[in-house]
């Protein structure tokens, strides 16, 4: 890390001075990076259709309100608002964040992407998501915790109170929807870099910085380097204290905290073994280097 760092640092002093180009925030750089709401509503849509709708008590019933927890800069909740516009659809989203930074660049973005007419729509709420304050509002029908925030908890006490008051708040037949990444790398201290063409062109930088699999506390980091409009390195633009968690014990937390027909989702691949965008559910996966997944967890009726 520290080479990487003061290699950038260096390069930086030399970079040329193009002025009046403004670069981009470090939430633009994490939403363009990391967020790809058209596909978490897919899944949900599709998991909704054959959780909910294809079943005789859920028949004809609309996937309308979600709640986003972590929602950091609530890209997620306004393009479900948007979604329901171009559907004609009143969907709703409530997004959860405890950062006032986040909270404030959601309700910009809901300024400059949702109509006045339908901005309503979209409930911004400063909180921590287990404040019991979030058991007043209305009920959804789905919870979503994106991007393995949750593991912000890192005791198993912790974690099903958080899951059982997630389920205190979806309207029975709802549904709780989370992701999870797992496998021998999620154990390494390792970097993985990605370029992207956005933004004049850029690199994003995924850091497992650290792991103890004693206590299983996992620092993990988000870094930039910006091309334009000059060479910039942007070292732990985000920092993650998380707890590795395990699948099989986030499933028995979501069972214990009352959570029904708990299952675990895997995206389907074509013969290249090229994502297909469809999910199965699964009870057993390959003990692969990595994987991606969903979690799914029923309300009652
Ligand atoms: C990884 S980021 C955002 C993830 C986003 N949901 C996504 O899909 O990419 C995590 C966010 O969770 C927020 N956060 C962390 N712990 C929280 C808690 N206990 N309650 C509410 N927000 C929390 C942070 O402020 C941050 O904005």
């Amino acid at each position: 890390m520290a080479n990487v760092k003061s290699n950038a640092a260096r390069k930086n002093g030399k970079s040329s001075r193009r002025k009046g180009v403004k670069p981009p925030h470090v939430n633009e750089l994490y939403e363009a990076s990391v967020q790809e709401p058209e596909a978490e509503f897919d899944f949900l849509a599709q998991v909704w259709k054959e959780r909910v709708t294809r079943t005789p008590a859920g028949k004809g019933r609309t996937l309308l309100s979600v709640r986003e927890d972590f929602a950091a800069t609530a890209l997620n909740s306004a393009f479900w608002v948007n979604s329901g516009v171009k559907a004609k659809q009143e969907r709703r989203a409530i997004a959860v964040d405890f950062d006032p930074s986040m909270i404030r660049d959601g309700h910009a973005r809901a300024a400059r992407s949702i109509a006045e007419s339908h901005r309503e729509r979209l409930t911004l709420v400063e909180a921590d998501v287990r404040d019991e304050k979030l058991l007043k509002l209305p009920k959804v029908d789905a919870v979503l915790a994106l991007n393995f925030s949750y593991w912000v908890f890192h005791t198993r006490k912790d974690m099903l109170d958080y899951f059982a008051k997630v389920r205190r708040a979806i309207k029975p037949g709802g549904l709780f929807v989370l992701d999870f990444f797992g496998g021998s790398d999620a154990h390494r201290e390792i970097q993985e870099r990605r370029r992207y063409r956005r933004f004049g062109g850029y690199t994003y930088v995924w850091d497992q910085e650290s792991y103890n699999p004693v206590s299983g506390a996992y620092v993990c980091k988000i870094h930039f380097e910006l091309k334009k409009p000059r060479k910039k390195w942007i070292g732990d633009a985000f920092t993650y204290h998380w707890r590795l968690w395990g699948l099989a014990e986030l499933l028995e937390i979501l069972r214990d905290a009352g959570f029904e027909d708990v299952a675990v989702y895997s995206e389907k691949e074509d013969r290249k073994g090229e994502g297909t965008g469809f999910y199965r559910r699964v009870t057993t996966l390959p003990a692969d280097r990595s994987y991606l997944c969903y979690l799914v967890g029923g309300v009652g009726r």
